[in-house]
């Protein structure tokens, strides 16, 4: 199947969060199970000094965006057989600091830039000589290329390929101003509340959720509760209308990036029979980070975009609780600034329990992968969660929350005592995460069985070649499915 793929971030070209991770390894899974795929995704600052082997195509946009038309030029880059990446250069949309925001404003002109990128999408799913069985957008930045593509079916274009859209986190929905409905040029009866409009303002998720084919978002417990009015931020009524048609689909791993027998960013590598290296990699992060060098004392890990989402608040409450027991936290993180500081100051009233980096660091996110005996995610609730799985993998008993992925991807020793390899909580409370935390040091102290959990965890494999056949069925319902009535 030749498959477009279109992401406003993808690692190993950009990232903010999981959204990256996951792209880049659908695009490889895809490559790998003998598929063809392309991922469009914007040309940021720095990636063509990164990548200086991309090629400039013959290739240029002209495009309506409300009142005026923009240019666009188009960079690719083979990364590996079956996998073609394009990136839309666009200096003054993308040449910028960073992707989304900065210093917590959002850029001002976030709807130009995405209905920007969601056109070239279009119009590359419409006139590439290399044609597309199946578009598959993920989050609010590309939602709106469904309804492009109708738009062009409209416009003379007889069949165009049906779509998937993922969901990736439903609280981004990218959501703006009214005005902003004559940025996407589509005709006027979509802005009603059967299509893009959302309290009269324009909803670029939801416009994707009314007019994609099929709809997927990242593990099956989230795909439930998006379906509830707790998790649904307002269109799980809308969700439950298309149930049938909506999937979850548990993120896979990249085990090419993140494997400690070889990882290039530790000190040691090692694997499950070859646990030496591990110590090794606590003690170079202990000294890494300026905290006490001990390979008996217990250390924890977070690394995480500081958001409402992740339980921030939650986890300080827990530590505050916490810290006067033998222990040792790492934070790596940036996001709101209350919550940085707060990192920060725990950090300064305990120098010799608690290290906390607040920036964005790939090196040191594997560092305390590797370092960490125990990694606590606390999420208020998480579509999928990759950072679990990394930790699993890396040895780092994950301490979760059981919501959404976190619940799909951990077992805890009350749901399964010869498999458990995480500790789980569920009341979203401080003292609730305080007890996990002191399981955690409980079983610290028993070698025995927390080999038992290391081992297991250290086992549990989430492959994206089995996760790519799930997504390959979602593409043949949607091929099968193109809806009969169409809003225009
Ligand atoms: P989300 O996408 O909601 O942020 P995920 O767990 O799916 O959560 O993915 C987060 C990804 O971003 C992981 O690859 C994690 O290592 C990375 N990450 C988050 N914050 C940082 C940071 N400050 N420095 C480096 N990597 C980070
Ligand atoms: C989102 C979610 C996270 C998920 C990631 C990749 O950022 O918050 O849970 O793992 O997307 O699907």
């Amino acid at each position: 199947m030749n498959v477009l793929l279109a992401s406003s971030e993808v690692h190993p070209f950009s990232k903010t969060g999981g959204l990256a991770d996951m792209v880049g390894a659908l695009g490889k899974a895809l490559a790998r199970a003998g598929h063809e795929a392309r991922i469009v995704t914007p040309l940021y600052r720095g990636i063509s000094g990164r990548f200086p082997q991309m090629r400039r195509e013959d290739w240029y946009f002209d495009l309506p965006l409300g009142d005026r038309r923009v240019q666009a030029s188009l960079w690719s880059l083979e990364t590996e057989k079956g996998l073609m990446v394009y990136f839309i250069e666009q200096p003054d949309f993308f040449d910028r600091a960073s992707l989304y925001h900065e210093n917590n404003t959002s850029y001002a002109d976030n709807a130009e830039r995405f209905v920007f990128l969601a056109k070239c999408v279009t119009h590359l799913a419409r006139y590439l000589p290399w044609r597309p069985d199946l578009v598959h957008v993920h989050d609010w930045q590309t939602a709106l290329v469904p309804a492009l593509l109708l738009q062009q079916r409209a416009a003379g274009w007889g069949n165009p390929p049906p779509t998937c859209l993922t969901i990736h986190n439903l609280a981004y929905q990218g959501i703006f101003p009214p005005r902003a409905f004559a940025l996407t040029d589509l005709p006027l009866e979509l802005f009603t509340i059967e299509g893009a409009e959302f309290y009269g303002h324009l909803n670029c998720l939801k416009a994707g959720i009314v007019l994609a084919d099929v709809l997927t978002t990242v593990s099956p417990r989230y795909a439930r509760e998006i379906t509830t009015e707790e998790f649904g931020h307002g269109l799980d009524g809308l969700l439950r209308r298309r149930q049938k048609q909506l999937f979850g689909i548990l993120n896979g791993v990249d085990y090419d990036e993140w494997n400690p027998a070889h990882d290039p960013f530790l000190a040691r590598p090692y694997s499950a029979t070859r646990l030496a290296g591990k110590t090794v990699c606590k003690l170079a992060l202990q000294k890494e980070v300026g905290l006490p060098e001990g390979r008996d004392v217990p250390l924890f890990g977070t690394i995480s975009r500081l958001a409402e989402q992740k339980g921030v608040d939650l986890q300080l409450g827990a530590l505050e609780e916490m810290l006067n027991t033998n222990m040792q936290f790492v934070l790596l993180g940036s996001g709101s600034s209350a919550y940085e500081r707060g990192y920060a100051e725990l950090a300064r009233r305990f120098p010799a329990r608690v290290a906390a980096r607040v920036n964005y660091d790939e090196g040191l996110a594997h560092r305390i992968e590797a370092a960490s005996d125990f990694y606590i995610m606390p999420s208020r609730f998480e579509p999928s969660g990759l950072n679990q799985m990394y930790s699993l993998r890396y040895g780092a008993i994950p301490i979760v929350r059981a919501t959404g992925g976190l619940d799909d991807s951990v077992v805890d020793f009350t749901e399964n005592t010869t498999h458990a390899n995480g500790i789980k909580f569920y009341e979203y409370s401080a003292r609730a995460l305080a007890k996990a935390i002191r399981k955690a040091l409980v079983l610290y102290q028993q070698p025995e069985l927390l080999r038992q959990f290391q081992h297991n965890a250290m086992k549990t494999v989430f492959s994206w070649e089995q996760t790519v056949q799930e997504y390959l069925k979602a593409y043949e319902l949607a091929r099968g499915l193109r809806k009969g009535s169409f809003p225009f």
